[in-house]
């Protein structure tokens, strides 16, 4: 493989990424390196960020504003999905991968880059989702994995770095790996990789403790149209500002805290603790209101399909020809998933209490009513239960002889 001359690297600050500009450029003699970091509200200063790329070496430091996108292509996707992969983890870092891919890929074009490059080891998944998102967008373009082949500890890579100029990271280094964004953080490695060992307090930044959450429950009302969340208690945020308040509401309460063990791409178990909290509350409400109004079959089928579309997106297919026919099934469902829920927010619970839709639910009061006006043919099951166990009937005669 020729060598790279012009590279575009996916740059976050931090001493991987860091370290791999002038290993690129020294160890792999790549003449240019243009950094590119991602504002996916995770609240971080993006200016010392772009000013350490280019102390480090690059030649062009850029930032890009991705939060919108982010929430309308991506996280708006997994909210119409219910997608949970394993049954749990929202994807927050999962659904950030495919985008920053797809803007290294632009940014490459754009500044006639022949290569890609990002700073992921070789165990994670993370590698895998950008790997596959660029070949699946740019076949052309080769994609450079120095953490991957560099066999440093973290160690050497920061004395690797301090002799190239890089300060070793100045705060007392935390024992911890965390990746976060506007949906939520995922919190890895330290005393944590016993599975065992309890997340002490300090690992959480977007979630209260149950000891500090309110006494007092909070009743809220999440309103959808086909399928999006478009307003909190009645007031009509955007999307961003949306999610940005379903975490600061079902944060407060301390809901949306996740300890799991998980089976990455790469075979191995990981034990990953994650706080999502406003995802998972808008997934738990979407859940509920899809039950008032999509038919029972269309409902069991989609359940399955979420699995599927959560597996695809967690293991880095999502652009890939089934996520994008599972897609066509998602959104033809979501027409008829306009209407609200009522949640009570108590001490790390998020409890419906209510759903309603004027216009779409299947929740028929005659037919389900008790009461005097139920309108439910009762002679009718007869013949219906008749029919229905006749194969039951047919199999005992027949064991009988
Ligand atoms: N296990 C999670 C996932 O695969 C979190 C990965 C966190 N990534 C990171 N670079 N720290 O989505």
């Amino acid at each position: 493989m020729g060598r790279a001359k012009k590279v575009v690297l996916a740059y976050s600050g931090g001493v991987d990424t860091s370290v791999c500009i002038p290993y690129l450029k020294h160890e792999w003699g790549v003449d240019e390196v243009i950094t590119f970091a991602a504002d996916l509200g995770q609240g971080d200063e993006l200016d010392p960020i772009r000013l350490k790329a280019l102390d480090a070496g690059a030649s062009q430091s850029l930032v890009g504003d991705l939060i919108e996108p982010f929430v309308e292509e991506f996280a708006l996707p997994a909210i119409r999905a219910n997608a949970l992969y394993e049954g749990r983890y929202p994807l927050s870092t999962a659904l950030a991968r495919p985008l920053i891919a797809r803007q290294l890929v632009e940014v490459a074009r754009e500044v006639g880059a022949d290569a890609v490059a990002h700073g992921c080891t070789g165990k994670g998944n993370d590698q895998v989702r950008f790997d596959l998102a660029i070949a699946a967008l740019a076949p052309d373009l080769k994609v450079l994995t120095p953490a991957r082949e560099w066999s440093m500890s973290r160690e050497e890579a920061i004395a690797y770095g301090e002799r190239c100029g890089i300060p070793a990271p100045v705060s007392k280094k935390s024992p911890y790996s965390i990746d976060l964004n506007l949906l939520g953080r995922s919190i890895e490695a330290g005393p944590l990789e016993d599975p065992m060992v309890a997340p002490p307090e300090e690992v959480f930044a977007m979630t209260s403790s149950i000891d500090a959450a309110p006494s007092q429950a909070q009743d809220i009302e999440i309103s959808f149209e086909a399928g999006n969340p478009v307003a909190i208690d009645g007031v009509r945020l955007d999307s961003v500002g949306l999610i940005k308040e379903a975490n600061r509401l079902a944060g407060r309460h301390g809901f949306g805290r996740l300890d799991i063990i998980e089976n990455r791409v790469v075979g191995i178990k990981s034990r990953e603790i994650y706080e999502t909290p406003g995802l998972l509350l808008l997934i738990r409400a979407h859940q509920e209101l899809e039950s008032l109004t999509l038919a029972a079959d269309v409902l069991r089928m989609k359940r399955q399909l979420e699995m599927q579309w959560a597996e695809l997106v967690y293991q880095g297919l999502w652009f890939s020809p089934l996520k994008d026919a599972l897609d066509g099934f998602m959104d033809r469902t979501q027409i008829y998933v306009n209407g609200l829920v009522r949640i009570r927010l108590h001490k790390g619970n998020a409890m419906v209490i209510g759903r309603s839709s004027d216009t779409n639910s299947l929740y028929i009061s005659d037919m389900a009513t008790y009461g005097s006006e139920d309108n439910f043919d009762h002679r009718a099951a007869e013949g219906f239960i008749y029919i229905w166990g006749l194969p039951s009937r047919l199999w005992a005669a027949a064991r009988r002889g």
